[in-house]
């Protein structure tokens, strides 16, 4: 269907972003972008959205009410090259009817196949193995060093059986784990596809040997893993994080790991990113942290990037964008 408006629309990049994106939104808009691969500064990014019709951003960009008056009235569609949309103001655009769309299942399995990744690294202390062999500490073979925990006929907790949480679980099934415990808004259908059983979340907690968080980010998940829950839990459980870093609060955390209240930590997001090197955590043997590296593969990246465009494109031509979001 061709545009009805008039000339081509006005797409502002907010980012040095994977080529394929690029290649679908030249062919029919004007793009201006930000040439780094550093987030833009806010200041800037208030100046390049006046008068854009599309805006194509991150997740780290502020997209807030601010911003959005900045573009201007003809704004019509805000696409994030991210599953993750709270650094947009949803109610806002969709109080002026601009669409907002972000990028779900693109990502899927690269965060699903990080997250496994993730809990074996920490159950089984492999970076500590890393760096006693960089460090020359790698001598004669000992009966007891470095022992880790095996995730056979383990009892594992997903908060979050969404599509992350739920190729998570499809992932974990053939370790030869015992159980899999979630816990969720509400009990969802497919959960019985991967043996996974609904349980309240003070159960799931209790019960389980490893837990991944794999949820978003909501003022119901904020610091739902606190002094109190670290508390509740197993003192060998191990935790995993790659929804968001919001959902664990951090110094009860290293309180937990330093206290023994939980046996060890696994995070790919935190609160804030970048957690400073100086930060209390990094400094433990028992708490791995990655720098948010979830959907850093080619093919999530490539796919992200065309996806966000394809969603511009979909609102240009008066369709359906793929991941539309609103506020409620
Ligand atoms: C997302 O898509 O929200 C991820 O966190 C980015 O890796």
């Amino acid at each position: 269907m061709a545009f009805k408006l008039k000339g081509k629309p006005k797409v502002y990049v907010t980012r040095l972003v994977p080529q394929p994106g690029i290649d679908i939104l030249e062919k029919e808009c004007e793009l201006t972008f930000w040439k780094s691969d550093e987030a833009i500064p806010q200041e800037e990014l208030l100046k390049n959205v006046r008068g854009v019709d599309g805006l194509f951003c991150m997740l780290t960009d502020q997209i807030n009410k601010e911003v959005i008056e900045a573009a201007g009235p003809q704004l019509q569609v805000v696409a994030t090259m991210s599953v993750g949309f709270e650094h947009i103001d949803v109610a806002e655009c969709d109080k002026r009817n601009i669409v907002v769309a972000n990028t779900p299942n693109v990502s899927t399995d690269s965060v699903a196949e990080l997250t496994v990744a993730l809990l074996l690294l920490t159950s089984r202390r492999l970076l500590e193995g890393v760096t006693a062999v960089k460090n020359g500490e790698w001598g004669a073979w000992k009966p007891m060093w470095l022992l880790g925990t095996e995730m056979t006929q383990r009892t594992v907790g997903i908060l979050g059986l969404g599509r992350i949480g739920y190729g998570v679980a499809r992932r974990l099934r053939p370790f030869g784990v015992r159980k899999i415990l979630y816990h969720d808004v509400v009990s969802v259908s497919y959960a019985s596809d991967v043996g996974a059983e609904f349980v309240t979340f003070e159960e799931l907690i209790k019960e389980s040997d490893f837990i991944c968080i794999c949820c978003n980010l909501t003022a119901q998940t904020r610091h739902k893993f606190n002094k109190d829950t670290f508390k509740k839990m197993k003192k060998s459980a191990i935790l995993v994080n790659s929804g968001r870093g919001g959902v664990v609060h951090h110094d009860d955390l290293y309180e937990a790991l330093v206290n023994g209240d939980i046996a060890a930590a696994g995070l790919d997001v935190t609160e804030p990113e970048p957690l400073p090197a100086s930060h209390p955590l990094i400094s433990l043997s028992n708490c791995i942290v990655l720098p948010h590296m979830g959907s850093n593969t080619w093919e999530s990246r490539n796919s992200m990037s065309s996806t966000a465009a394809k969603n511009i494109l979909a609102v240009f031509h008066k369709e359906k964008p793929m991941g539309e979001v609103h506020a409620k």
